[in-house]
Order: C-alpha cells, then structure tokens, then sequence
C-alpha cells in the first residue's frame, strides 16, 4: 500500500433525489469506524451536491463532482467550472469517466484540461481509464490504458490525483477482470506514476472500478496496488455501499 490511505469513491451518476441523500448518513452510520481509515468520498450528480457534501463532512467523509469544465468562469451555458464546484463542498471531481468520453466525445486532451481545472481549484481529480472488451481480447488493454493515463494527466498533477482503473466492458455488467488481470494492470499504472512523477507519483491512489459489489469486494481490495474502489450502482445503496467499505482490510484494524 505504500503509506496510500484507502479509498473509496461513489459514482451517483444520472440517479438520485433530494430523498435518497439518507444513504450518505446511513451509509456512514453503518461503515462505523472504518470512516476514520479509510477516505470515504460521494458523488452525487450536481443537484445533490452541496447537500451531500454537508451530509458527508458530518459523518466524517467527503463529496465529489462527476464532471467539471475545463474552463474558468464564463459565458458556458449548463457547464459548472471547478471553482463552483469547491465553492457547493467538493473535494473531489471524476473526471474522464467512460461514459463521458462515449456520449459527450471526450478526449485526452479534454480529459487532462479538466483535470487540470479541478485541481487548480483544490478539487482532487478520480482520473478514469479503461479498455474496451475488444482491446482486452486482443491484448492491448496495458498499451490502451498506458496511451490514455500518458496524454490525460496533466503535468504537474498533483500528488493528490486519484487514477481509477475501469475496464469499460466491467462498468454496470456485472463482470470483472480475474485478479491476476487486476493486479497486472495495477502493477503496469503504479509503475508508470513512478516513472512519470517519482516520489511524489507513489503518493498518488489508484482505485479499481466496475461492478464492485459487497460480494466481489474484499478479493478485488486483496489484489496488490488496488488502494481502493470506484463504485457506481452499489454505491446508491447504504446497506451496499457500507458493505464495500467494511470488505477493505483497513476496515478491520
Ligand atoms: P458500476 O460502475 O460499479 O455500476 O459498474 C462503476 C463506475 O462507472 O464508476
């Protein structure tokens, strides 16, 4: 684990009222003194997002965005720029999450401007890669993977940047890669953060993603290099969620 301090993120998406923000608290309430171990982050679409925050703080964990403009304030009609952001309690903000990069045609670029953005403003970007199932089955998911972490972190990210690693073809399917495809992958981006950044690159987290579930978790979280998870339907469930959290061994100690 190098020092990392475990974490564990939820991925709201397009779900969620004024009425399911219970399940931060209860979430909270349940995952007990794990809390204190672990950082525990929610990130709830933007709506939700300064109520989560203040029901996140109070139980001791953190909010996040899903999505930030790489631009500063302006005239961009429906974008929120990552000093808004900060300013609705983030300290967190995803950022080139597959599903964004598919319907909303983010690049790399994008991708490395946005995380640029968030983390000028103080927000800690969940930077998100992944191969598709076709560049798995033929063999380049460490080259794919390799390609979009080299041209989408920013240079001098900071120490503070979270990579989440999701396959996209794990993401809401409810399959994921064997742990020795895990570890792999891990071991492949943990040395490519060395090589880039150094020191200060072993300080950075590099979170596992797609279809983690209370079942899946505590083998995913025994896989070396994992530093925790991005979890996204489970996430939206208190009972779920908190499960996840108790599954990492830090929960234990
Ligand atoms: P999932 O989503 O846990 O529902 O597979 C993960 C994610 O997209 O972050």
């Amino acid at each position: 684990m190098g020092g990392r301090k475990p974490l564990i993120a939820g991925n709201w998406k397009m779900f969620g009222r004024r009425a399911d923000l219970h399940e931060v608290s209860d979430t909270l309430k349940r995952a007990g003194a794990a809390g204190s171990a672990i950082d525990i982050v929610f990130c709830p679409p933007a709506t939700l997002l300064r109520e989560a925050a203040e029901a996140a703080r109070a139980g001791g964990a953190q909010a996040g965005a899903q999505d930030v403009s790489p631009l500063g304030d302006g005239a961009h009609t429906g974008d929120l720029s990552a000093p808004m952001l900060t300013d609705a309690g983030a300290a967190y903000c995803i950022v080139g999450h597959s599903e964004r990069r598919a319907d909303h045609g983010e690049t790399d670029a994008i991708v490395a401007a946005k995380a640029k953005a968030a983390a000028a403003a103080g927000l800690a970007p969940i930077l998100c890669v992944g191969e598709t199932l076709a560049e798995r089955e033929s063999g380049q998911a460490l080259a794919v993977v390799e390609r979009q972490l080299e041209a989408s972190i920013p240079e001098n990210a900071p120490h503070s940047l979270v990579i989440a690693y999701e396959p996209v073809w794990a993401i809401g399917t409810g399959r994921t890669p064997t742990a020795e495809d895990i570890a792999a992958m891990h071991r492949s981006i943990r040395g490519l953060l060395d090589a880039r950044f150094g020191r200060h690159g072993a300080e950075m987290r590099v979170l596992y993603g797609g279809s983690v579930k209370p079942a899946n978790a505590a083998e995913i979280f025994a896989v070396e290099h994992v530093d925790g998870a991005l979890v996204g339907g489970a996430s939206l469930k208190a009972a779920d969620f908190a499960a996840i959290i108790l599954a990492h061994p830090a929960a234990a100690r």
